[in-house]
Formats: C-alpha cells, structure tokens, sequence
C-alpha cells in the first residue's frame, strides 16, 4: 500500500507529490489525462505574492484585497496563511527554475491584476501556469516520483469512514482497477465544463473529485459561486488573460466607450460586459496602444492565440470578447488541514476544494497562489497523518467493475453529448452572470427529468474508449450541476459572483455557506454560518 496517493497533476497536484516526497513518503501521481494537462497550464497573468519588487505591498494588504474580494466569505485564518505563504510560494518556484519575469535590478517582476491594489502577481511573460507546471513536472522527474496518466478516477474506496486509495478506470486497457493507500489527496480541478460552449476551461474540467466526494458521503460547499472570467475570445473562447488589462489594456464598447473600470474584480467586471452585451453593444479588449515590441515582450501568447484561433491581429485591431466561466470558486469542503470533512485519510486541494480562500469572488492570481502554497502545505500534512490501515476488501472494485460492464451491456436510446451542449448553454443562461429563481428552477426541473438510464456509449472498444470516458465525465458534471443548481437556489441574495436579479441586494442572513451531501438518491442542503465554519 502506498503512502499517499495524489489524484491529478496540475500545479496542486505536482506540489503535493513533491512535498510529501521531500518528506520522505512512497508517493504516486495519477492523472486521467498526460501528466502536464490541467487548467493550471491555461493560467496566464500570474501568481500573487507581496513581494514589494516593482511598488509598495504588504502581506496584509494582499490579504486585505483577497478578503474583501470574498464578499465576507472567506476565512481569515486561511486568507492569512495563503497570502504569508506567497512569499515562500514563490521562492520556492524561483528555486526549482520558473522562469519568472525579472526587474532590472534582477528580482522578480510584477503586474498589476484585477482587485489588487499594488502590482503583485509574479509572471513569466503570459505563459505563468505553463512555466509553472513544466517547473514542477520536471522536478517530480528529478525527483524520481512516479506518476501514471491516462487513469480515470471512479471512486474512492472507504472503509470504516477512512479512505483507503481509490478505483480507476484504466484508459489505455479498459480494466478497473484500484490503487490503495494510507492518504489520498485529490487535486482534480474544477468543473467549469458544465458550461460547455460558454467556458475558457478545457473539456476534462468535469469535477471528477467533487463528484467522487459527493457519491462518498462528503460534503460540498459554495458551489453557487462561479466565477465568469471578463475577457474570452468571443468566438474561439480562448482566455485573454487579465495581465492584459493589467498591462494596459482597455476595454470598449461597439460605441467606442469605455465603460467600466478594467482593473476591479472580475465578478463586477464581468456584469458590466454582460449588460453591454445584453444591451445589443459589443465588446472588445484594445491592446493596439502597447505596441507590437510591448506585446511580445508582455503578452506574447495572447498575440499568437489571437491571430491563430481568431483571425485578430491585436496590434492592429480590437479583440472581441464576452466573459464565460472559468473558475468554479466552491468545491470539496475541507478543514484548515484540507481533510475531507467526515472522510479520514482523504485531502483535497486546489480548485477542487473550497478551502475557505475565495468565498463569492477569487482574485486574479490568487489561484495559482492556492495550488502552489497550500499544495505545499497539504504534501506536508498528508505525510504527518499517516496511519497504518488495514487492507480493504475489493467490494469497491467489484462494484465498479460491474457498472462499467453494465455501461458496455446497455442499450443506448439518446445522445448524451447532444445533451451536454444543452445544458451547458442552460447553464450560463439559467446559472450564469445574472440568474433569478424561475431560470434556477427551469434547470432544476430540466435536471431531474433526465433519465439517465436511457443514455450510454455507442463505441463498445475497451481500450481508449473516448466515448466512454466522455460519458463518465458527463455523469460527474450531472452531479455536480445538480449542487450548483441547488445551491444557487438556496442563496437568495446577491453576493460576488452570484447575482440574483430577484435580490439584487446581500444579505446579513446569508453570511455563510450551503453545504451540500447526498441523502439516498437525493440532494440535501444545509446552511452553515460563518462563525461555525
Ligand atoms: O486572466 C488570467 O490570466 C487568469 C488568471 C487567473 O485565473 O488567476
């Protein structure tokens, strides 16, 4: 049995893997898909630190912005150890070899993102993640930590309410297998796929570890909040990252105007774009005045996905955009040691967890920072909490294998993929910048009419059967769809990213988060104020 077991290898994951090597432990990394594929990758703009390196921060002014950026959501305690832990965060990377970024004076550079009120995030041109990410892949490589792709996370196998390791659907054979150990971290991402079509985020971003949680026993939390990035390339929806803004760049309407402050949040910039667009104006980022010399010094990715993917030369046009998800700010609940609430043995970390540092609104930035600090402190835990375990009994496995034979056995009367790309644009229109109680409802009823039974696969090939991880990653966005809609439902108010037109308003009342857990075949949920959290 290993010693601890991380599932998924974005920034979260490989952190984690590292760490808890560092400290001696027999680690592996499983992914469903290449070991480097993860929306940490996609991430552009920058990892937030107070460095002080370009103008005048602090540690408590980061953690003055994040807080008020979280609409009173968020958890001091663990606002206050993300953003002291920034700096080390990053040390830490610079030492491994990302290439950040540097001052003339050779110290790290930085930008200004939205919300922040000093120039803070850390970045390596516009590709932070991909530099990031490379960094830390190579580094599990120097390290010698094994990793395992293209294993599809099916469940987690739970014994006496304590996680033993987890079963995969093997992709490459179409075998189920389990892999157990004493700890298992999850780092599985976000599932900003649900809105398909209307999201920056890659088609694999379908909550394979929230929906895992969920079937489990475990509890979600804040999953109302989505975060609806400003700036996507409006046909190929490709991020135009806020480092673009951050750089200088405007945002205007088809009237020429600017209209709205491009360096606030992105939950106020976001609605400001949609009520433009709602109200038949287009929008688009003009970065024609930072100059061609500028934009492959600062933003080069932009400028090659712009001109590739939209037929949009930045330095001499207007980029048109709309914003679409991108973040999903809820998640697993977890403590502030990043346990699974009321499963032993289990931590998730990253955008798969609500570890209390976003609340209704994320700061550009501070995304990368999460994976990477608190990356670093799960690793840590993870190791610390080792307990010897018995050996579980294969009931788990048994049962899994018998559902993905029971999914190659059934006759397939409806198309799910026609039905995801309906949901996903019910999704934004019913759950999305602007939502009230009959869209939420609409959706809701749309959700339990689906009879799931009458949907399957039609490619009956065992080995790297696309179709059939397709169809599992659509039963997890179907279950995580249902807490958002519940949850959503719940929050009669309007707070962060969730906007209510029915309450405009926030409410002392809804100081606190709706946790979700399965009762039987149903979705219960329950609020749970702040001061207890
Ligand atoms: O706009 C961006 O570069 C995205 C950054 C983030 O989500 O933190």
């Amino acid at each position: 049995m290993l010693d601890v077991l991380v599932i998924g290898s974005g920034g979260a994951g490989l952190t984690a893997g590292l760490i808890a090597k560092a400290k001696g432990a027999d680690v592996l990394i499983v992914s469903k898909d290449a070991i480097t594929s993860s929306q940490s990758a996609m991430a552009q703009g920058g990892i937030n630190s107070a460095l002080g390196n370009v103008e005048e921060d602090s540690v408590d002014l980061h953690i003055g912005d994040t807080l008020k950026a979280s609409y009173s959501l968020a958890s001091s305690e663990m606002v206050d150890r993300m953003c002291r832990g920034a700096i080390n965060a990053v040390e830490w990377l610079d030492r491994l070899g990302v290439p950040f970024n540097r001052t003339p004076e050779g110290r790290v550079a930085q930008r200004a993102l939205g919300g922040a009120s000093a120039k803070r995030a850390c970045y390596s041109q516009d590709y932070t993640g991909l530099k990031i990410i490379q960094t830390l892949f190579d580094n599990t490589l120097k390290e010698n930590i094994p990793h395992l792709e293209n294993r599809f996370l099916l469940n987690l196998i739970v014994e006496d309410g304590r996680v033993k390791g987890a079963t995969f659907l093997n992709i490459e054979t179409g075998d189920v297998e389990q892999i157990l150990a004493k700890s298992t971290i999850l780092a599985t991402g976000g599932f900003g796929s649900l809105y398909r079509n209307y999201t920056t985020n890659a088609l694999n971003a379908t909550g394979d570890g929230v929906a895992s949680v969920l079937r489990a026993g475990g509890i979600l939390s804040n999953m109302e909040f989505i975060q609806f990035h400003p700036t996507a390339m409006k046909s190929s929806l490709i991020l135009v990252s806020e480092g673009a803004r951050g750089e200088g760049g405007y945002l205007v309407n088809s009237n020429g105007d600017r209209f709205i402050d491009e360096l606030l949040p992105r939950d106020v910039v976001s609605r400001a774009i949609f009520n433009e667009i709602i109200s038949d104006r287009d929008v688009f980022i003009d970065l024609r005045h930072l100059g061609e010399k500028r934009l492959l010094e600062l933003l080069p990715q932009e400028l090659l996905l712009c001109r590739v993917h939209e037929g949009i030369d930045p330095v001499r046009e207007l980029i048109p955009i709309r914003p679409v998800s991108h973040y999903t700010m809820g998640g697993i609940d977890v403590d502030s040691k990043f346990r699974v609430n009321g499963l032993d043995g289990l931590y998730a970390v990253g955008e798969c967890s609500n570890s209390k540092v976003h609340g209704a609104n994320r700061l550009g930035g501070n995304s990368l920072l999460e994976i990477v600090a608190f990356g670093m402190e799960v690793g840590e835990i993870a190791v610390d909490e080792l307990k010897e375990v018995t050996t579980p009994s294969t009931e788990q496995l048994n049962r899994d294998r018998g559902y993905i034979d029971e999914i190659f056995n059934r006759d397939v009367e409806e198309n799910f993929y026609q039905l995801e790309n309906n949901l996903g644009e019910k999704f934004y229109k019913y759950a999305g910048i602007i939502r009230d109680d009959s869209g939420l409802k609409l959706l809701k009823r749309r959700l339990s009419s689906i009879d799931i039974s009458k949907y399957g696969i039609l490619d009956r090939a065992r080995g790297y059967n696309r179709n059939l991880t397709d169809f599992l990653q659509f039963l997890n966005l179907l279950d995580v769809g249902r807490a958002v809609v519940e949850s959503a439902i719940a929050r009669e108010e309007s707070r962060g990213a969730h906007f209510r037109a029915d309450f405009p308003e926030s409410s002392g009342k809804f100081l606190g988060e709706f946790h979700i857990y399965r009762y039987g075949d149903e979705l219960k949920y329950r609020f749970v104020e702040r001061e207890s959290l």
